[in-house]
């Protein structure tokens, strides 16, 4: 590329790089590795409450089959609260309720959980167990249709329970908060704690439980989840509950989800800077389904869901699902959007008055992005239905053209010049997928490594550390690839700090000999402001556990030059 060339493209994008500045195609070398992606599966919480048992996960499991939604990835089963009620025997065995949970196969004995996993592995399904992090749990504080009953928590037992569970076979465990919270406890300590007793469990039985914490975003679980205790994959809860457990036939039957509260999880599940390398941020599970929401409305939910890169966790009765309820859980073409390989969340790349809001979710083809044009003006505000707009270069695309489809319905709307513009009545929502040229991303070389003992501990720590400026004209996110090297068999970590911005941890898993690459999206400080900021992202790592970053390739979530109508 010529030297001419190389300074349009920096003055196009609007990012100096005091480090290093290289132009590149935007076919980089390094082959993206694969990370875990976002769970999918059911929930038997918001619509069996704790009254759950045995014949409710056999048809639940059942219903998924039959259903076909483990043909699009749903597939893990979670037991939530109410499957044991706080008993142990005398060696501090967690004991159940043999009726709750019989022999379901000849030569079972009745009160062993590895009855159940035995039956949803049997279809081809995964197991999922539930306890608190505290001594009682959320059954003694407000156990909803039960008795209340302590002791259900696994505080004193971390080690006890969770090997238990692995060895039961269940794949995945949710730790909740209700004794934590009631005891005051630090749960990024407890949290740690508890990933180190599932770490040991997976170590004796060779079986691995994915782990879900639940603490409600108490404690900002974004700022410590990711990684936490050395967890190379997990989920963190953001906020509350959507909604109270609606059970058919029982006194909380006439509950009712609602899409306010639904909107006001997604918005607080929304932490781009900590969605990276296998940590994703959970809004909850989902309503769609359930009592309240309209099939529009869970359409809405689901594309909130998809483009968060959420996990997706249906909390309906999966023998109960309407047609409509099947196609919105079910469509691949959405669903494809939340497992897309880069595992990143979508950013707001636009806000208007009156509630309307264009974000974008960047897919792993180049040019592509998944794009929710959302109108959320409610019965109130005198937007009925409003025109809303996504310009290329609010998504970081260069070139004029893009081409536009439609997820849902399943159509090519055609190729756009500069632009595209749906209407939205107001509480719903447009999906889209934009297939438009990649900007090309500047590469950025690390500034020399520094080497700090830190007092106390003795401790050696590897840092990188690499320098870009943000310009007036930038989104407060940019997207960030980066090429390492990790000849290791399994993943290393490092901590990034980017100025003195909260940490987060990244995941960097093996690449053999070969060069990698994984996608992480950073807060830049001073974007969109008039003063241009320095930003410095360093890369910390214990010496030995340090991945080589080669380089990191910035690619701005905004081409500036853009229109500058509407806030952020
Ligand atoms: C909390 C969690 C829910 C569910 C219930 C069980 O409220 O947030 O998801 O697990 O506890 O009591």
């Amino acid at each position: 590329m010529s030297k001419r060339g190389c300074m349009t493209t920096k003055v196009a994008i609007g990012v100096a790089i005091t480090a290093v500045l290289l132009c590149v195609s935007a076919n980089l070398r390094a082959q993206k590795i694969a990370i875990p992606l976002p769970p999918m599966g059911w929930s038997s919480w918001n619509s069996f409450s704790n009254i759950v048992d045995s014949q409710v996960i056999v048809d639940q499991a059942k219903a998924m089959i039959a259903t076909g939604m483990h043909k699009v990835g749903y597939q893990y089963l979670n037991i939530d609260e109410g499957w044991w009620l706080g008993q142990r025997d005398e060696h501090s065995n967690i004991v159940v309720d043999p009726k709750a949970w019989p022999a379901l196969a000849p030569g079972e004995r009745a009160g062993d959980m590895s009855n159940i996993v035995r039956y949803i592995h049997g279809l081809g399904l995964k197991a999922g167990i539930y306890t608190d992090a505290g001594r009682d749990g959320c059954g003694t504080f407000s156990p909803d249709l039960g008795p209340s009953y302590p002791n259900e928590g696994s505080e004193g037992h971390y080690q006890q329970d969770f090997l238990q569970f692995a060895k039961w076979g269940f794949d995945y465990v949710k730790v909740d908060w209700c004794g934590g919270n009631k005891e005051n406890l630090d749960p990024a300590v407890q949290y740690a704690e508890i990933a180190r007793a599932i770490a040991r469990a997976e170590a004796i039985t060779g079986h691995r439980l994915y782990y879900s914490i639940c603490n409600w975003g108490k404690q900002s679980p974004w700022t410590w989840a990711p990684n936490v205790g050395g967890v190379t994959a997990d989920i963190w809860r953001t906020s509350g509950d959507i909604v109270a457990p609606i059970v058919a036939g029982s006194k909380n039957a006439g509950r009712r989800a609602s899409f306010k509260k639904m909107l006001s999880n997604f918005d607080q599940g929304i932490h781009p800077e900590a969605q990276q390398t296998g940590f994703y941020n959970d809004p909850d599970m989902m309503v769609i389904g359930m009592p309240g929401l309209t099939d529009a409305e869970n359409r809405v939910h689901m594309s909130l869901w998809a483009i968060s890169g959420a996990p997706l966790l249906v909390g309906a009765d999966l023998t109960q699902l309407s047609d409509a309820t099947l196609a919105t859980l079910t469509n691949p073409a959405v669903i494809a959007i939340d497992q897309d390989a880069l595992g990143l969340q979508a950013v707001k790349v636009r806000a208007e008055v009156g509630g309307l809001e264009v974000w974008s979710k960047r897919l792993s083809k180049p040019g592509e992005r998944a794009v929710l044009l959302l109108n959320r003006a409610d019965d109130s505000s005198s937007i009925v239905v409003a025109p809303l707009t996504v310009s290329w270069k609010d998504l970081g695309l260069a070139g004029s053209s893009a081409t536009v489809s439609a997820p849902w319905e399943g159509k090519d709307l055609g190729s756009f010049d500069e632009h595209y513009t749906a209407t939205v009545p107001r509480g719903d929502a447009v999906l889209l997928i934009v297939r438009g040229t990649e900007a090309k991303p500047n590469r950025i070389l690390p500034s020399p490594t520094t080497k700090a003992t830190h007092e106390g501990s003795g401790a050696t720590q590897s840092e990188q550390t690499f320098s870009i400026k943000a310009s007036a004209c930038d989104q407060p996110f940019a997207a960030v690839q980066i090429e390492y090297k990790n000849p290791d068999a399994s993943a290393r970590i490092a901590e990034l700090r980017v100025n003195e911005q909260d940490a987060t941890r990244i995941a960097f898993p093996p690449t053999g000999a070969a060069q990698g690459s994984v996608w992480i999206q950073v807060r830049l400080s001073g974007a969109g402001t008039a003063a241009a900021a320095s930003n410095n992202l360093r890369f910390s790592s214990a010496s030995g556990q340090a991945s080589k970053i080669d380089s990191i390739f910035l690619h701005p979530n905004e081409i500036c030059g853009g229109n500058g109508a509407g806030t952020r």
